[in-house]
Order: C-alpha cells, then sequence, then structure tokens
C-alpha cells in the first residue's frame, strides 16, 4: 500500500543474501579527527592533518572552523588549516545541533582566546550526554561559565594549574580539558581520563605541538606551552568502522580481509568475535582477515569504556547476534538510551526483548527485509548488517546518520559483493 509520508534523507536499498568477499582499506577515525581539527584553533601555525575521513562530521566541523574564521583547505583525505585569522568565538546553534562533538571548540578557544560561546548541546537520541565534566575542569581553572538563551559563555582571564578527578569517564571531556590546559605553563594533574585509542591520538597531536603529557593508569599530567606550534598528523584508522565490516565479513557467510588496521585497538572486539565463532586470521602488522565457522555462537556482551567492548559496537553486534544459536545476553554501560535499533530489528523478525540496560536476544533462523528506519549513527549501521543477511529487500531510510560516521560505506560493501544502493529522498512506498 502507498504511504503519504515523504522524506528528505537518502535511503539504502540492500538485497540480502551475498557473502561478502574481497580487500577494502579501513578509513581513518572519524572520533580522532574531529578533535584534532579542533586542536588546530590552538595555534596560529599551519596545521595538516592527514587520512580525514570524508563524513558529515568531518564537514560539520570544518564549517565551525571557518565559522571562527580559520582557512581550511581540503584536498581529498588531506585537510590544512591556518587559524591565524580567528575573528569569532561563537559556535552557532545550527553547527551544534548537527553535531554535539562541537563542544570540543570550547577548550581550545579558551586556551588561546579566553573566551568561548557556545550553543548547548541539547539532549540527543541515545541518552543525556551531560557536559558538567567538561565545565568542570575549566571552572577549576578559574573561568566564569553563563548559560544565556540556550548559549555557554565561558571567559577565562588566566588559566590556572587543575588537579581534577573525573566524575565519569568521558572521552571529549578528557579531550576538551587536555586543549584546554594545553597552554598552561604550569603542571596540572587529570585522574580518571579516558584512555581511549582516539584520545590517544588527540595526545601525540598535542605533544607535536609542543605540550608536555605523560600518562600513566588512567591519569595525565600535563605541562602546558604558550608558545604552542603547528604539526602534521595521519589521523589513526576507525577501529569501529573496521568492526563493523569485520561483522559483515562474517555474518555473511563472507572472506574479507580489512587493509589499514590498528590490531591493538581491536582486542576486544577480535576477541568477542571470535568467541562469537569467526575465524580471524591476521595476516600482517596491519591487516586481517574475516571468515565464518558456519555457525554464529551466542555470546555475552556488555560494553565499558576502552579497553573494554565499545558501545559503538553494540549494534552492530546486536544484529550479529539475531542470528545466534541460542540466547545472547547484551548490556549497555555507556549510554542510557542506546537501544533504539531493537525495534527496528524487531521488524525485521529478530527476537529481542529489552530489560532495563540488557538486552535479550533469542537468535532465528532467518531475518526478513524491511522497510526501517536509523535512529542514530551506529543503530543505521546494524540496520545495513541485518539487510545483506535478510531474505528479501530492506530500505534503509534516514541515512544521513550513516553519512556522519562512515566513509562510503556503500561503496565499499558494493567492492566486497553486496547488493546495496543509494537512493535519493524521491520514493513514496
Ligand atoms: N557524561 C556525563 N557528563 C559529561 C560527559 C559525559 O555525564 O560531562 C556521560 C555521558 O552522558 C555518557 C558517558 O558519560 O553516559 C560517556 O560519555 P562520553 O563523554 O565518553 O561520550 P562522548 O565523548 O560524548 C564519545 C564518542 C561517541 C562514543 C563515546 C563513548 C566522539 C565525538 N564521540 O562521545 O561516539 O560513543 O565517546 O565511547 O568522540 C559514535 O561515534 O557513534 C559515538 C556516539
Amino acid at each position: 500500500m502507498k504511504s503519504t509520508i515523504s522524506y528528505t534523507s537518502d535511503y539504502l536499498l540492500v538485497e540480502g543474501g551475498k557473502p561478502l568477499k574481497g580487500k577494502i582499506d579501513i578509513s581513518g577515525a572519524k572520533n580522532a579527527a574531529l578533535p584534532i581539527l579542533m586542536a588546530t584553533l590552538l595555534t596560529e601555525d599551519l596545521c595538516v592533518v592527514n587520512n580525514v575521513p570524508k563524513l558529515l562530521d568531518v564537514k560539520t566541523t570544518l564549517e565551525l572552523l571557518e565559522n571562527f574564521g580559520a582557512s581550511v583547505k581540503q584536498e581529498g583525505n588531506k585537510v590544512v588549516v591556518s587559524a591565524s585569522k580567528v575573528n569569532n568565538l561563537y559556535a552557532p546553534e545550527s553547527l551544534v545541533r548537527k553535531m554535539r562533538a562541537s563542544i570540543l571548540s570550547a577548550g581550545p578557544l579558551l586556551a588561546r582566546f579566553g573566551k568561548a560561546i557556545v550553543a548547548m548541546p541539547g539532549g540527543c537520541s541515545i541518552g543525556v550526554r551531560g557536559i558538567d565534566q567538561h565545565l568542570k575542569v575549566f571552572e577549576k581553572a578559574g573561568s566564569r561559565i553563563k548559560v544565556k538563551h540556550g548559549y555557554i559563555h565561558i571567559e577565562v582571564d588566566k588559566i590556572n594549574p587543575v588537579e581534577y578527578t573525573f566524575d565519569v569517564i568521558t572521552v571529549t571531556g578528557t579531550e576538551n580539558a587536555l586543549m584546554f590546559l594545553s597552554r598552561c605553563p604550569k603542571r596540572s594533574i587529570l585522574r580518571n581520563i579516558a584512555l581511549e585509542p582516539e584520545v590517544m591520538d588527540l595526545v601525540d597531536v598535542l605533544k607535536k605541538m609542543g605540550v608536555e603529557i605523560e600518562i600513566y593508569d588512567r591519569t595525565a599530567i600535563i605541562i602546558g606551552n604558550p608558545d604552542i606550534k603547528g604539526f602534521e598528523h595521519t589521523v589513526i584508522p576507525d577501529r569501529i568502522e573496521a568492526g563493523t565490516f569485520m561483522v559483515a565479513g562474517f555474518i555473511t557467510n563472507g572472506d574479507v580481509t580489512l587493509e589499514g588496521v590498528r590490531l591493538e585497538h581491536l582486542g576486544s572486539v577480535i576477541e568477542k568475535l571470535k568467541d562469537a565463532g569467526a575465524i580471524i586470521e591476521i595476516l600482517g602488522k596491519d591487516e586481517l582477515r574475516v571468515r565464518s565457522s558456519g555457525r554464529i555462537n551466542s555470546l555475552s556482551v556488555s560494553t565499558a569504556e576502552y579497553p573494554g567492548f565499545p558501545t559503538d559496537m553494540q549494534a552492530q553486534f546486536m544484529a550479529m547476534l539475531s542470528l545466534c544459536s541460542g540466547v545472547s545476553e547484551i548490556t549497555e554501560n555507556i549510554f542510557e538510551n542506546r537501544f533504539q535499533h531493537v525495534g527496528e530489528l524487531q521488524r525485521m523478525g529478530a527476537n529481542i526483548t529489552v530489560k532495563g540496560k540488557t538486552a535479550i536476544v533469542k537468535g532465528v533462523d532467518k531475518l526478513y527485509g524491511a522497510e526501517v528506519f536509523s535512529t542514530d549513527l551506529r543503530a543505521s549501521a546494524s540496520l545495513v548488517l541485518a539487510g545483506l543477511v535478510a531474505e528479501g529487500t530492506t530500505i534503509i531510510r534516514d541515512i544521513y546518520h550513516l553519512d556522519r560516521g562512515y566513509e562510503r560505506m556503500e561503496e565499499k560493501l558494493s567492492k566486497l559483493g553486496a547488493m546495496i544502493k543509494r537512493e535519493p529522498p524521491t520514493g513514496h512506498f
């Protein structure tokens, strides 16, 4: 039956049942590229960032840098930024709404100019996602903070060194704090920091800029540098993109080789995939091959901060475990509302019940293509995975979510033999 709904975002058409075979390259990590691009605001010098993925969130970040007055040149996956002419310290609601990570501009702007006005990031589909920990570090160092008309106004005359233990482990909170303290020449100590590889990539960049940072356990000791300089850096590979393609190779009974990965970042994902029955061979220092053993074992998965199992792989594992033999349990410990893909997977025939922060997944023999809706970035990836193994056609709506974080996903999947097509938002179904 024809519906009267009209759509504004592209959609994907996926024909399930093709085993994926071949080789693909893994792109640069979105969540490393964003803070590193923001770090260019710390200096007047030219900064060169290589291996920047072409994504919607990167586009928004570059727009934000230009909005501040920086000049930005993007050639393929290389981005050159000069922030010597920054003349505006205001991050508008229109850009912050597109990308919560815009809050990462506050740390570097305050460090260099003593002032930042950033639209207050609102709620988000995966949870409340407060920024209180970011603000606590700013405040501890002597900043004055006011929220007026939906904007956070932050000012600081002189950044005092800080000793602070984060109440919760926060990735962007740690990154913002490190950038904020990077021009303060006295010794600061941050405890209970996030150790995600993306945070460590930013640490490498700050060190190149002349900041002294020492990390042990979950503690960072920072001695900033008022004469911070430019840098050239190559962004680390995206461990979540790699994990997503590993699941794709496994569940489609495929044989997929990933090139350009960092094996040491994939520990918990590789372990869990092996437990689920994937055959994973390490082919070299940055290359691995994934195949199926013919069945998907049930698993118990709990998300945790790195080096634990990443929340950003939870939805993709749920799609995989929908087809497991037996009953799996997935517990989401990082975000309070990151099960929105459950309803969509159910529409494809998955048997999942949610009890608090745990989803019980009873394996079914088959998933069936359906029209489904993306609710966030990783949820949309889980629907693509489900579509690749489902019987019949899956239509995935609202894929701007997918475009925020996966570079040319349908192109890479097609290269591996998937039947997947992007269509403009013209369809009325
Ligand atoms: N939290 C607070 N107060 C704060 C900061 C965080 O209560 O001031 C809470 C959050 O509400 C959440 C938990 O702490 O419950 C962890 O949040 P975190 O701050 O670590 O998340 P984030 O920095 O906003 C980054 C990634 C996310 C990823 C999480 C967890 C970027 C740009 N985003 O978000 O990536 O899920 O860390 O690893 O780095 C994605 O790529 O799909 C994505 C959502």
